[in-house]
C-alpha cells in the first residue's frame, strides 16, 4: 500500500513511500533517543533566527513552549513515535507544528542533515560524560580492593609463567592505569565533538542571514575561554562521522581493556590458581554440574569485547566508501554508536560490581608466591652487585637453577659449596636474595612494585578519583 508523501518533503512527489520501504528506511525506532538533544538544538536554532529577525521574538517564545510540552510527552512515555514521519526529527517537527503554528517556521535555514551532526556531537557529549564517570566508578571499585589486599604478593606473570614477585596492588594499579588512558581518550573524543555544525544546511549552507556562532555559543560549543567553535567546511561538516569512529574506537579499546582484565580475573578464580574468589551475585552455576561456580560476568566482558569492536567495524566500512556529502548509508552510523555506548556502560558497571564484591585469598597466593624462583633474577643482581657483568650473572644463576632442579630441591636449599661450584663470587650471604620482603624494598625506582613505591602511587590513586 503508498501513503501520501510526507509533509516536510512530499512537495515533488505524487506517490509516498511503499510500507516496506517505510520499514526499512525508519530510524525514528533507534534515534528516537536523540529526543532530548534534538530538542535543544531546535530550541538554540529558534533562538538564533529570532535573534537575526528571521523569526519574531514571540514565534521563538511559542516554538520554545512547544517544545517543552513535546519533550515532556516524550519523557512520559506518552508521545506517540510514528514510523511513516521516518525519523526523530520529523518526528518531533511534526508534533510541535499541531499544536504550534509558527513551529513552520522552524526549519528556517536548516536541514536535517546539519541537524543530526549537531544532535549526534550534543550526543557524544554527554556519551563521553557518562563513561568517564562509569570508568571512576570502575577505578574506585579496583582501588578498594588494592586497599584491603595492599601486602599481599603474588607472583606477576609473562607468557603465562611465574615471572617476579608483584603486590595484588601493583597488579591491580595497571588496571587503573589502563582505564585512566580510556577516560583520557573518551575526554579527547568530547573535545572533537565540541565544534558545532549546525548553520551547514544540507550541503553549502544558507542565503539567509544565520549567526552561526550564536548557535554554538547557546549549545555550548565553545573552547575553554568561552568562545564559540563552529566547523569550518559545510560539506565536511554533514558528511564528517569521524568523532562516531572515535568514539567507537574509544569503546573498543577500553573493551580490549576489560577483556584482559576479565581474563585475568577467570584465571585468580580457577582451582589451578584460586588467587580470588569473585562475588556469587555476579557469578551462575552450571545446570548439570552441581559444584560448578562460573566467572560469568568476566567471560561476558571478555565477549563484548567482540561486539565492541565488531562495532567499531561496521563504522569504518560504513564511511570508508561515501562520496561527499551526506548519503542516506549515514543513517546506519546510530546503531553501531549506541550499542558501544550503552555496552560500555553496563561493562563499566558489571566491573566495578564484580570487584566491589571480590575477596583475595592471601593462603593461595602466599604460597604461590613463595617459590624462590620468582627471584631468580635477584640472585643475578646479587652477583653484579659483587662485580659480576650481568650476562655472566644470568648464564651463572641458570646453572644455579638447573642445579636445583637436578638434586630436587628449591633453589633456596642448595648450600652454599654448592653454588660456589657455580661461581666463586657467591658469598656465605647468596641465600639472603630470596628474602620476600627485602627483595621487594629493593624495587624502589618510580613504577616498581616495591613498598614505597605503591604506598607513593595509592595515594596518587586516591588523590586522582577522589
Ligand atoms: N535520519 C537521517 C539520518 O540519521 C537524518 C538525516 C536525513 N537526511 C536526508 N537527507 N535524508 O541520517
Amino acid at each position: 500500500m503508498a501513503h501520501k508523501a510526507q509533509a516536510t518533503w512530499g512537495g515533488r512527489f505524487s506517490a509516498g513511500p511503499a510500507d516496506l520501504m517505510l520499514r526499512f528506511s525508519e530510524s525514528v525506532s533507534f534515534d528516537r533517543r536523540l529526543a532530548p538533544f534534538d530538542i535543544q538544538g531546535s530550541k538554540a536554532h529558534s533562538a538564533m533566527l529570532a535573534h537575526v529577525g528571521l523569526i519574531t521574538a514571540d514565534e521563538r517564545d511559542a516554538i520554545h513552549r512547544g517544545l517543552d510540552v513535546v519533550l515532556k510527552e516524550i519523557e512520559s512515555g506518552k508521545f506517540k513515535w510514528q514510523t511513516k514521519l521516518e525519523d526523530v526529527h520529523m518526528n518531533i517537527e511534526q508534533a510541535l507544528t499541531k499544536i504550534e503554528p509558527a513551529a513552520a517556521k522552524l526549519h528556517t535555514a536548516r536541514s536535517r542533515n546539519d541537524q543530526v551532526a549537531t544532535d549526534m556531537r550534543l550526543y557524544f557529549k554527554a556519551a563521553c560524560a557518562e563513561i568517564i564517570a562509569g570508568i571512576q566508578d570502575a577505578q574506585r571499585a579496583i582501588l578498594s580492593v588494592a586497599e584491603k589486599y595492599g601486602h599481599v604478593l603474588i607472583p606477576g606473570y609473562t607468557h603465562l609463567q611465574r615471572a617476579q614477585p608483584v603486590y595484588v596492588s601493583h597488579h591491580l594499579f595497571a588496571y587503573l592505569e589502563m582505564l585512566q588512558r580510556d577516560a583520557e581518550r573518551f575526554a579527547v573524543v568530547a573535545d572533537h565533538a565540541n565544534w558545532c555544525p549546525l548553520g551547514s544546511g544540507a550541503i553549502a549552507g544558507t542565503t539567509l542571514p544565520n549567526d552561526r556562532e550564536f548557535t554554538a555559543e547557546t549549545l555550548g560549543f565553545v573552547d575553554a575561554k568561552g568562545k564559540p567553535r563552529v566547523t569550518q567546511n559545510s560539506m565536511d561538516a554533514v558528511s564528517d562521522r569521524d568523532t562516531f569512529i572515535e568514539f567507537a574506537s574509544a569503546c573498543a579499546l577500553v573493551g580490549v581493556h576489560f577483556s584482559r582484565m576479565a581474563e585475568d580475573q577467570i584465571l585468580w578464580a580457577s582451582q589451578e590458581f584460586k588467587f580470588a574468589e569473585l562475588p556469587d551475585a555476579f557469578c551462575t552455576g552450571s545446570s548439570l554440574m552441581p559444584q560448578k561456580k562460573n566467572p560469568d560476568s568476566m567471560e561476558l566482558l571478555r565477549g563484548k569485547s567482540a561486539r565492541l569492536q565488531g562495532n567499531l567495524h561496521t563504522l569504518l566500512t560504513l564511511a570508508k566508501g561515501l562520496p561527499l556529502t551526506y548519503n542516506r548509508d549515514l543513517q546506519e552510523d546510530k546503531p553501531p554508536v549506541f550499542d558501544s555506548h550503552d555496552q560500555t556502560v553496563l561493562c563499566l558497571q558489571v566491573l566495578a560490581g564484580t570487584f566491589a564484591g571480590m575477596e583475595i585469598l592471601p593462603e593461595k597466593c602466599a604460597t604461590a608466591v613463595a617459590d624462590p624462583a620468582l627471584l631468580a633474577t635477584d640472585l643475578a643482581d646479587y652477583l653484579v652487585r659483587q662485580g659480576v657483568a650481568f650476562r655472566d650473572a644470568h648464564h651463572a644463576v641458570g646453572a644455579v637453577v638447573k642445579l636445583a632442579e637436578k638434586n630436587n630441591v628449591a633453589l633456596d636449599r642448595l648450600t652454599f659449596e654448592e653454588v660456589q661450584s657455580v661461581h666463586p663470587k657467591f658469598e656465605a650471604d647468596w641465600v639472603e636474595s630470596f628474602h620476600l620482603e627485602k627483595a621487594m624494598a629493593r624495587r624502589k625506582g618510580t613504577g616498581m612494585p616495591g613498598p614505597a613505591q605503591v604506598a607513593r602511587q595509592f595515594k596518587r590513586w586516591k588523590k586522582l578519583l577522589g
